[in-house]
């Protein structure tokens, strides 16, 4: 009888924590966190070939660009932070959106070296997981529509 209470009082504090979780501003620990929605493209991207943009929407966009995907668990706190968080990251480093810091050079170099997509990104979004040869034409498409 008291395992059974001390076990629905852990299981009462874990869902109520949960609960007050929900309920916190992310904006409020820090803006690093707050959502990023999608705010408007403003900037149009003359791509080589239509198989790079498929790719790189596929594997890139979600972090650096405003046409986001936002699936139901970003959403949910604590992983809504850690998604917000990599999107206002990435966003800031380059942004297909706004034309900012596309550099198809330093792109190539991510994937190549298999920092880009982040890792953390690919279990649930296999259609990011590259092929070899994926990868390969995603990195020629990538300097060819953006330079070295
Ligand atoms: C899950 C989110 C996410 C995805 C998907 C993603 N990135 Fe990133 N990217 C980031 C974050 C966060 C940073 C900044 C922190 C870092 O460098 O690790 C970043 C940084 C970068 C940088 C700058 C790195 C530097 O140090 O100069 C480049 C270039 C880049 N990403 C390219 C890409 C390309 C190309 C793709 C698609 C193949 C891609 N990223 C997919 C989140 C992402």
């Amino acid at each position: 009888m008291t395992r059974k209470r001390i076990l629905l009082g852990i299981v009462g504090i874990l869902v109520i924590g949960f609960v007050v979780l929900q309920l916190i501003p992310a904006s409020a620990i820090s803006s690093r966190y707050a959502a990023p929605g999608n705010p408007e493209v403003t900037y149009t991207i003359q791509w080589d070939s239509a198989e790079t943009e498929q790719l790189a929407r596929a594997a890139c966009f979600d972090c650096h660009s405003h046409e986001t995907n936002y699936p139901w668990y970003a959403n949910i706190a604590p992983v809504s932070w850690l998604v917000n968080k990599d999107i206002n990251e990435g966003r800031r480093e380059m942004n297909f959106s706004t034309g900012d810091d596309l550099e198809g050079g330093d792109m190539a170099r991510q994937i190549q070296r298999g920092d880009m997509p982040l890792p953390i990104y690919l279990p649930l979004h296999p259609e990011a997981n590259l092929t070899e040869a994926q990868k390969q034409a995603l990195m020629d498409g990538l300097i060819a529509t953006f330079g070295r």
